[in-house]
């Protein structure tokens, strides 16, 4: 098994497992975007045909879980790294929501399941922080054992004007040390999807040819 070791990885602490949480509520802007990738998953999770059982990893402090817990039959488990991010998920959270989601650590490089044996795993917001392509595919990969129909992720895309910009900052910027979160090329994404195994069903943009994010719906193609 391929499990990197990713310095973003470790940066999840308890008081930044917190800010975490605050983040996406904290600014009108912040709660603006929470709303909108809530639209994206909402749609991707009808493309993907409204799933039965659904891994959400990374599942964050829970961020996705009211909407995953809106179909009312949903098993639904939630996988992190962090033990932190899984405790304030379970301190944020109203007990009757918690009653619905199993919750369990894990890295997405080592998911302790059989093969094929949730109906859906939903990574939102993880793949762009994962630098090296044989990492990603290697991730990716792990996801085509677990699940047995479809993969939802997100990440940031090129092809638009945010990534434009984020590409002249980057070449401005004179210390080249550690890049936390990047960019991918469509092409070059869309070809290690293919590589672990994947068709692309659809996608979603957040704001199409302004903004970065994109979800994707990938399928298990035909082996
Ligand atoms: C930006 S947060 C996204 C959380 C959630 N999906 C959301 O959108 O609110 C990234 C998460 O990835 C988790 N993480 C980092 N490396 C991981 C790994 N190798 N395996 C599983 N989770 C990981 C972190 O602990 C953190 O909770």
């Amino acid at each position: 098994m391929h499990t990197p070791e990713l310095t973003f990885s470790s940066k999840y602490t308890f008081k930044h497992a917190l800010k975490y949480h605050d983040k996406h509520r904290n600014t009108l802007g912040h709660r603006l975007s929470n709303w909108r990738e809530q639209r994206m998953a909402a749609r991707a999770l009808a493309l993907a045909g409204d799933p039965a059982i659904v891994l959400d990893l990374p599942c964050g402090t829970g961020r996705f879980w009211p909407l995953l817990a809106r179909q009312e039959a949903r098993t639904i488990l939630a996988a992190d790294n962090s033990e932190a991010m899984l405790s304030v998920a379970r301190e944020v959270n109203p007990p009757e929501l918690l009653a619905r989601v199993k919750t369990f650590p894990c890295s997405a490089f080592d998911i302790p399941m059989e093969d094929t044996s949730v109906d859906l795993i939903f990574c939102m917001r993880l793949l762009h922080h994962i630098t090296r392509p044989e990492d990603r595919v290697a991730m990716l990969k792990e996801f085509h054992r677990v699940t047995r129909d479809t993969v939802v992720v997100s990440l940031w895309v090129d092809g638009n004007y945010k990534a434009l910009q984020r590409r002249k900052l980057e070449a401005r910027r004179t210390h080249k040390t550690y890049q936390n979160r990047i960019v991918l090329e469509r092409a070059v994404v869309e070809r290690e999807f293919a590589d672990a195994g994947f068709v692309i069903a659809s996608h979603i943009d957040f704001l199409k040819f302004y903004a970065m994010w994109r979800v994707y719906v990938l399928k298990k193609s035909a082996p």
